[in-house]
């Protein structure tokens, strides 16, 4: 090949790879206490947000379902020009992740990439836990999976997990009703049963983005001195972390500092609710699965 083929290559290339918005995924609301701490921690970037809103709650969802459904949202982040996907949802990391990066990532772009929320949280644990016994809340799908058991063992063999499906609190909190009372009898009903699997926890994983919309109610139900990990802050810090060792993804980052909504539901029900969320005001437009 001669010199000015390889650089009519190299410029076609380049050409081809075009910069867009860090792609942020969950089943509906809970995506975004994730999005809020990563425009805190990262406010250079564009984020395209998706909640999967009118198929919500994925929780109590079979595998199968689970992962088809992600990897739509997957694709259709990536047709909108996200080079990096966060599932910002425990339920589809879980379920979900490792098949779309080992089975479906090669044939589809082996440029892109697609990270979850487990292993940022359970990197930590080390650091937080005294006592070396740790719960997790999650939803029924996250707990069936042990995929937390399973991170925490690979890192820690010496750390003993307990889990506890938690399947009312996502709808609680998709229903706005996370800070009514009726909302304490499952807080405490569901921290009783973690706590009575293991008296000598002392931290909790809050293991569903959807819950940090209940900490206020979680920090008054746990026993005393317990800390509760929300996951927010410790994704953010890893994707930071993350770009600084992958300058080639973080070249094909947009960086105006923007974000854009997309929900499956009316955007007229998502907004109000996601503006609880980010704090700010939100104006989603639809995006609808066939
Ligand atoms: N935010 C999702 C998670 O972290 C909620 C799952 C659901 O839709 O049930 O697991």
């Amino acid at each position: 090949m001669n010199e000015s083929n390889e650089y009519g290559m190299a410029e076609a290339k380049a050409s081809a790879i075009s910069l867009g918005p860090i792609g942020v995924f969950d089943s509906g609301y809970g995506g975004l206490t994730i999005l809020r701490e990563l425009r805190k921690t990262l406010p250079e970037y564009d984020y395209l947000y998706l909640g999967d809103n009118a198929r919500a709650p994925y929780g109590s969802r079979s595998f199968e379902v689970i992962y088809r459904y992600t990897l739509e949202a997957v694709r259709e982040l990536f047709a909108r020009g996200c080079p990096l996907v966060i599932l910002a949802c425990n339920t589809a990391s879980a379920k979900a992740l490792r098949s779309i990066q080992q089975n479906d990532l090669p044939s589809i772009d082996p440029t892109r990439r697609v990270l979850g929320v487990i292993r940022p949280t359970v990197e930590i644990l080390d650091k937080v836990s005294k006592t070396g016994h740790i719960g997790v809340l999650g939803t029924p799908g996250t707990v069936a999976s042990e995929s937390y058991v399973i991170e925490v063992k690979k890192l820690f063999p010496d750390m003993e997990v307990s889990q506890q499906a938690c399947p009312l609190w996502v709808p609680i909190v998709e229903n706005s009703e996370y800070d009514g009372d009726g909302a304490d009898y499952f807080v405490k009903k569901y921290i009783d049963a973690l706590m009575a699997k293991d008296p000598r926890i002392d931290t909790f994983v809050l293991g569903c983005t959807h819950y940090p919309l209940l900490a206020d109610k979680i920090r008054r139900f746990a026993p005393q001195g317990i800390r509760i990990l929300e996951q927010g802050q410790l994704v953010a810090e890893s994707l930071k972390d993350y770009l600084r060792r992958h300058p080639e993804m973080e070249a094909r980052l947009v960086r105006n500092g923007r974000v854009e909504f997309l929900t499956s539901e009316n955007p007229d029900k998502f907004d109000p609710l996601a503006s609880l969320f980010t704090h700010h005001s939100v104006k989603s437009s639809r995006c609808a699965f066939d």
